[in-house]
């Protein structure tokens, strides 16, 4: 083998993909359903986009990105996330207006340059939403709650949801001064990276998994405690709504994300049959990045989801929809004759909005019927010199083992009715 993929990618093969099928259905039905239209952005975007909005201490910016000069000598990166690209192309668009909601929605490949591990890799793939436009709390719970909805219509149970609120301008700073000084004080039993991060950012360290660090982050003090009047009633309010649809939710006081454009209500699905990378929805409120983009003044909110990570939850549910090929129909053939009425009907019955198939391997026509049993065939027309003749071609039901004549004359026809019904003659 000469060549293979890059580490942290993998080939999506045939065989899973009726689980991804399913799974993007769904989130697109339930996107449609709650008024969400489709935007798609480019793959790479400027390194400044991420650098700013995503901020220049978090993990994602500082390791984490796909960075590279263009030949125009313009630093790229390959999107790590959608919510700055969709910010900046519904700034971009004017997709934002004054007093009136914009809902989007995304699907698509993410590059992040991590550690790969299961469920953990350098391209995954997100399916998101993002709302602009409502302050309104009982929205965090609509969104919540869509992304809720999702993981139900899954089948999925054993996930729960982690929420929390990250404060705003006026009162993380105070929190920040705080956590601090606690960690500061702690300073020489905290790991290398995080004694790093108690200059440049000492939120993050609430999220490091080093046992040393652990035992200080337990007692930390919690941004929810110093909320200001604004933040507090809307977290409430969130939790009100959450009520009203009947979301169980838990209070995660250590939720704070690994983005820094959280503002409010932050929140996470996470699930108990994953392993250490476990979460497979990540969301929350960002009510200053359009205007941090050159937009006008607009609150925003959205999550992801995870796919790769769904997938195998999906996987482990055994709940993957099996896309059984029943409606194809084989065309077997024997000679020069019956292949050139083959090609023509192969053409016909697809262009009527059929799969159909032939050997073009040139198979004895024992093994064309095995081949049409291996591809899930629900038909096969025999046609041999003898057929042509005669003017009739064997039709066998694969499923049933019955076989009835067909006339070639209304061939195209009688295949489609049989295709189109359930019960058939034969
Ligand atoms: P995030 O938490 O960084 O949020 O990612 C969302 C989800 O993407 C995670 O919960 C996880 O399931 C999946 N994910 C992240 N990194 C990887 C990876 N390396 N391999 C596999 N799956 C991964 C965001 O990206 C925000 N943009 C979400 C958002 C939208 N917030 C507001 N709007």
């Amino acid at each position: 083998m000469k060549y293979t993929s890059q580490r942290g990618t993998r080939d999506i093969l045939p065989v899973d993909m009726p689980v991804w099928h399913n799974l993007e259905k769904n989130c697109r039905k339930l996107f449609e359903l709650y008024n969400y239209f489709e935007i798609r952005t480019p793959i790479f975007e400027s390194t400044e986009l991420f650098a700013r909005s995503i901020g220049e201490s978090s993990d994602i910016v500082s390791k984490e990105m796909y960075t590279f000069k263009d030949k125009g000598d313009r630093s790229i990166t390959l999107r790590p996330e959608a919510t700055a690209p969709v910010v900046r192309a519904a700034i971009q668009n004017n997709l934002i207006e004054k007093d009136k909601i914009t809902k989007l929605y995304y699907m698509g490949p993410m590059f992040r340059y991590e550690r790969p591990q299961a469920g953990r890799y350098r391209q995954f793939y997100q399916s998101g939403v993002e709302v602009f436009g409502s302050k309104d709390p009982a929205l965090d719970a609509e969104v919540i709650s869509l992304s809720v909805q999702i993981m139900d219509k899954l089948g999925l149970s054993d996930l729960s949801v982690k929420i929390n609120s990250v404060g705003c301008k006026s009162c993380r700073p105070k929190y920040m001064e705080t956590l601090k000084e606690y960690f500061k004080s702690n300073a020489k039993n905290l790991c290398e990276t995080c004694n790093n991060r108690l200059e440049t950012n000492p939120l993050r360290i609430l999220d490091c998994k080093d046992p040393s660090c652990q035992k200080h982050i337990e007692n930390a003090p919690a941004i929810i405690d110093f909320l200001c009047e604004e933040c507090k009633t809307h977290f409430e309010k969130v939790i009100y709504w959450l009520n009203v649809l009947n979301i169980k939710y838990e209070i995660n006081k250590r939720l704070v994300r690994g983005l820094d454009y959280y503002t409010k209500t932050t929140f996470e699905i996470v699930s108990g049959k994953l392993g250490a990378q476990n979460a497979v929805c990540g969301g929350g409120r960002y009510d200053n990045l359009v205007v941090e983009f050159g937009g006008n003044d607009t609150p925003a909110i959205g999550f992801a989801i995870g796919m790769d990570r769904m997938v195998e939850v999906l996987k482990e549910h055994g709940t993957q929809s099996t896309e059984h090929r029943f409606r194809l129909l084989y065309i077997a053939t024997l000679g020069d004759a019956a292949k050139k009425l083959g090609v023509e009907l192969l053409l016909n019955i697809r262009k009527s909005g059929y799969a159909a198939e032939m050997d073009y391997i040139g198979k004895s026509l024992k093994s064309q019927m095995k081949e049409a049993d291996r591809i899930k065939a629900k038909y096969v027309l025999i046609l041999g010199e003898d057929e042509i003749k005669s003017g009739k071609a064997m039709l066998r039901n694969m499923e049933t083992a019955e076989q009835g004549e067909v006339l070639l004359d209304k061939v195209l026809e009688e295949i489609i009715v049989r295709l189109q019904s359930k019960g058939s003659k034969f």
